[in-house]
């Protein structure tokens, strides 16, 4: 197929983009790079030794969206593009509507103005809210905004929500809305990894920073949960799984079945996850055996919005993608330090 991926500079996208080349797929890459860097695709490119073709472009430019189809085929797009950071949304909620929404809609229409009706979309366990009960299986309620805390949180679930309007009106389109838990590690090659800017906001980039010195030390918020060490409970999946979910994703289109998720029968929804939880100090353990260092930490208070536990049901991406991970937390916390132990300045 020929895939237009919005968003491949980025951390997943990238790592989709390998996984797409190596499965035979062509790839249309187009990304504002308002989060990621070039060099991650020169280096998609050494990896797979693939061409792929890339466009600097903002989704909030429709005119080059149109010129992007009027020139290529395109026969599925991938929607990775948008803001990410769960803190900076709340900060900035105006910035991440516009920015998530807007990249989205014209991206959706564009695509169907030019009779391309595959679309894959980058949701997320954000959306069960903050009381939902693991394992959490995809029928978990799901579409009370005001249990979402935060922005970025929100245009998830408004965007999934556009998604079933859409298709309820329009037979043509394929939807698969893929909620993933949470992606780690990086490719084994040290070429590709997680490169966030200023002070990241998640655990195992931040362990990583640790790792090389560029942090003095982690920062544990909270050992007082309701977990077997006290600490939050996630469920952690290896970042060339999760790109590998996507190309079993692709599937979809070439079939005629139907969805039992509404929408008309044609969206799709799977978690992306492996189904078990790992302790925040599981992950700290782990990174310190498999790597052979020490990370220094000190336990601080609960963060904001948190919860205990949080991990998938992954039974139906299982039964009907064919998809079950393959990666551990030992490879995870070793793909995460050798990426930035090659790349300590990240891609610059
Ligand atoms: P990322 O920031 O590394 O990648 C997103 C890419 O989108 C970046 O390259 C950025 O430059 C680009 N982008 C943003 N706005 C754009 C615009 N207007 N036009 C063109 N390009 C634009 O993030 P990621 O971790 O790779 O996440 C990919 C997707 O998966 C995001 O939608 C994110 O919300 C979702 N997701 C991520 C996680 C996670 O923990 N990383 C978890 C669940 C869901
Ligand atoms: C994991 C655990 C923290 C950092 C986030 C988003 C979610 C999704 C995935 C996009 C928790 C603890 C963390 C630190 C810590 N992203 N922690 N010290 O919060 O589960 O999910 O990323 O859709 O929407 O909210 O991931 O990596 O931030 O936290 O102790 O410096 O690590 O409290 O228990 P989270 P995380």
């Amino acid at each position: 197929m020929n895939i237009l991926v919005a968003g491949g500079a980025g951390y997943i996208g990238s790592h989709t983009i390998v996984e797409l080349l190596n499965s035979g797929h062509n790839v249309i890459c187009v990304d504002n790079l308002s989060n990621s860097s070039k060099v991650a695709i020169d280096r998609v490119e050494e990896i797979t030794n693939k061409k792929v073709l890339f466009y600097k472009t903002d989704l909030s430019d429709k005119n080059s969206l149109n010129d992007i189809f009027e020139n290529n085929r395109i026969d599925a797009c991938i929607m990775f593009a948008g803001l990410k950071a769960v803190g900076e949304s709340t900060k900035k909620p105006l910035l991440y509507y516009m920015n998530n929404l807007t990249s989205f809609m014209n991206l959706v229409e564009v695509m169907i103005s030019h009779n391309c009706y595959n679309i894959i979309f980058s949701s997320s366990a954000t959306v069960y809210g903050l009381l939902a009960k693991s394992p959490i299986s995809e029928d978990s309620y799901v579409g009370d905004l005001g249990k979402i805390t935060n922005p970025y949180g929100k245009t998830k679930l408004i965007i999934e929500q556009m998604l079933f309007d859409i298709a309820k009106v329009n037979d043509k389109l394929k939807i698969v809305i893929l909620r993933y838990f949470n992606p780690v590690g990086a490719h084994k090659s040290g070429l590709l990894g997680e490169d966030p800017r200023g002070i990241p906001n998640n655990l195992m980039p931040y362990i990583a920073k640790v790792a090389v010195g560029k942090m003095e030390k982690l920062h544990i918020y909270g050992n007082d949960y309701n977990t077997k060490d006290g600490t939050g409970v996630r469920d952690y999946i290896h970042v060339v799984d999760l790109a590998m979910g996507h190309v079993a994703a692709l599937k979809i289109f070439e079939t005629n079945k139907k969805s039992e998720d509404s929408g008309n029968g044609n969206v799709f929804v799977y978690n992306l996850g492996t189904g078990v939880g790992y302790s925040v100090l599981d992950v700290v353990n782990t990174y310190e055996k498999v790597n052979n260092i020490k990370i220094n930490y000190v336990i601080d208070g609960r963060r904001d919005g948190d919860v205990d536990t949080l991990y998938c049901n992954p039974k139906k991406a299982r039964e009907e993608l064919n998809f079950k991970p393959q990666l551990g937390l030992d490879d995870m916390c070793r793909d995460s330090y050798n990426f930035q132990k090659n790349n300590p300045n990240g891609y610059n």
